[in-house]
């Protein structure tokens, strides 16, 4: 085998966001782009030098355009580079937990995941990679740092000239000195599924009669949920819709929302009430986000996290109960109410599921999740759409209430937190910025100041202290807290590819069960006058409705 070193002109642009380097299609497909940032990959985890003795590395995508030409770009790079095997899900699919699950039961030593999570695909949509490390997970702050210094000086990249791996049959083959296994990319994840959830209760509850949609998007999940819910779980062909993966997700934005998914919210919230389904349930290009709904009734991720808390010991892989739970910053305190009844610690981290990992690693935390629509556990260390759903398929099975019910008896136990984000996307990136220092400069002022019926008790800049490696994360959103527990906070997005997105989280605390049927965005609306009174929203970007309410 001839490695060759190809020169290559470093790019600026190369940092990873919260989730990897995301960017268009185009800018991917540019010459020496992907091999760039591979090898800068390559260059940090081993550390200049050639891959160690053995090393073993997971990869696979979403599908989405450009997945199946990365694959062979990066095999190629990886035997130039002397990693000894790659374990390649069929198809070049593997769903982001599925990769996780991967790595962590072959003990590899990383991955990559090739996926822009729920951004478009298609030739003018966007693409993606990301490294995650031995545990699983994203790999931390210094070494995606070290990979964006890396990509600045690189001035070659490795590789050997070799045809493209058949990458459609399970089976293994050599590609230069390198050995490449393509493994099935459902069975590994679907055994781990079945080891905690409780698959014949679920079974039992199909087979009552209990009717299920899922809707795949045209994204990963399909061959998973086809499988595990279809096959596995006895649901009639069918409950799956969108099930066939495609590079452009069908033209749809695969992102499991009210506003994205809504073909399966139309089907949950048609005219007759009980013709709908049971469980309405979503994923996203990369199946680790996923969305719950009950008949015309929509399920927070933020109440979601916390339902299954406080039903956590119903599934078998979690009957001897939680060490602790983990949100991010903006999502909602439902879960700590549980947290505090469980008598267990809940921790509160920034945007990102990297930050949760180190907990989990640490034994602190069973449970995680963040607002926007990812729900976790220590079973692998990325967010995960299908455990979530089938998480609640357990409870449900156990518990044989409805959706809806089981939110409202949450509540009437715990309290409500209602709970919305209203999205500002494409905000040209100064204008975006302006309002975030708007709010901030208000900051002097406000701890004390009343609005109405609201008081301010304080506001800051979060930031977080790793209370296991002790790194510190600054500027992690602008919170605004009440006396009464109710918040707005301000933060712009990681992970948009177009402008800026301003996010405005709005919570607010209703114990009153009485009051616990109000319509979010009518309980909310104080709030949402002083999020646009305080950042001068209107004046600043010409907005007048948000992009996307969730
Ligand atoms: C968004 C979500 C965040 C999530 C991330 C990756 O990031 O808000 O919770 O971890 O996608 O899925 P953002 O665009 O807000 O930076
Ligand atoms: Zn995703």
């Amino acid at each position: 085998m001839t490695i060759r070193i190809v020169a290559t002109t470093p790019f600026n642009d190369q940092k990873p966001g919260t989730s990897g380097l995301r960017k268009k299609v185009a800018v991917f497909q540019s010459s020496g782009y992907l091999e760039n940032f591979v090898q800068a990959i390559f260059d940090t985890i081993f550390d200049n030098a050639a891959a160690p003795p053995g090393c073993t590395l997971v990869l696979g995508g979403d599908g989405r355009y450009f997945n199946r030409e990365a694959i062979q770009i990066i095999l190629r790079m990886a035997a130039a580079n002397g990693v000894a095997k790659v374990l390649v899900g069929q198809g070049g699919i593997l769903s982001t937990p599925a990769a996780s699950c991967v790595i962590r039961k072959y003990a590899t030593f990383g991955g990559i995941i090739l996926s822009a999570s729920h951004n478009p695909g298609g030739p003018d949509g966007d693409f993606g990679i990301k490294y995650n490390t031995d545990n699983g997970g994203p790999a931390p702050e210094k070494i995606t740092d070290a990979v964006f210094a890396r990509s600045r000086e690189l001035t070659s990249y490795r590789t050997v000239d070799a045809p493209d791996v058949g990458l459609d049959q399970v089976g293994s083959c050599t590609l230069g000195g390198m050995r490449v296994e393509i493994i099935d990319p459902v069975a590994d994840y679907a055994e781990l599924m079945e080891s905690l959830f409780d698959f014949g209760a679920i079974r039992a509850l199909i087979g009552s009669g209990f009717r299920l949609c899922f809707d795949a998007m045209h994204a990963v999940t399909g061959p998973y949920a086809r499988e595990i819910l279809e096959r596995r779980l006895g649901a009639p062909a069918g409950t799956v819709i969108n099930g066939v993966p495609l590079p452009d997700f069908g033209g749809g934005h695969p992102d499991p929302n009210l506003t994205y998914a809504g073909q399966l919210v139309a089907i949950m919230y048609g005219p007759d009430r009980n013709a709908a389904p049971d469980l309405g349930a979503a994923s996203d290009g990369d199946g680790d986000r996923n969305m719950i709904l009950g008949r015309h009734f929509f399920v927070t991720p933020s109440d979601s996290l916390a339902i299954i808390a406080a039903n956590a010991t119903l599934a078998p892989g979690y009957a001897a109960g939680l060490a602790g739970i983990a949100r991010s910053m903006p999502t909602s305190a439902a879960a700590d109410r549980v947290a505090g009844k469980l008598g267990v610690p809940c921790y509160e981290t920034p945007t990102g599921w990297k930050f949760f990992g180190n907990l989990m690693d640490a034994g602190k935390v069973t449970l995680c999740g963040e607002e926007s629509f990812g729900t976790g556990s220590s079973h692998v260390r990325e967010k995960d759409g299908l455990w979530a759903v089938l998480f609640w398929l357990n409870i449900l099975a156990k518990r044989r209430l409805s959706v809806e019910e089981i939110a409202h008896r949450h509540w009437a136990e715990f309290g409500r937190n209602i709970y919305s984000r209203h999205d500002y996307e494409a905000l040209p990136s100064d204008v975006a910025a302006g309002v975030m220092a708007q709010v901030k400069g208000r900051f002097a002022e406000l701890t004390g100041r009343r609005f109405g019926d609201y008081r301010v008790k304080f506001c800051d800049d979060f930031s977080y202290t790793d209370p296991i490696d002790g790194s510190l994360s600054t500027g992690q959103g602008l919170r605004i807290g009440f006396d009464d527990g109710s918040r707005i906070v301000f933060r712009l997005s990681g992970t948009g590819t177009e402008g800026a997105t301003l996010r405005i989280y709005l919570e607010a605390f209703e114990p009153d069960p009485a009051r616990h049927r109000v319509d979010a965005q009518q309980a909310l609306a104080g709030l949402i006058d002083i999020a646009h009174e305080l950042s001068q929203l209107k004046q600043r970007t010409g907005r007048t409705q948000p992009t996307v309410i969730t």
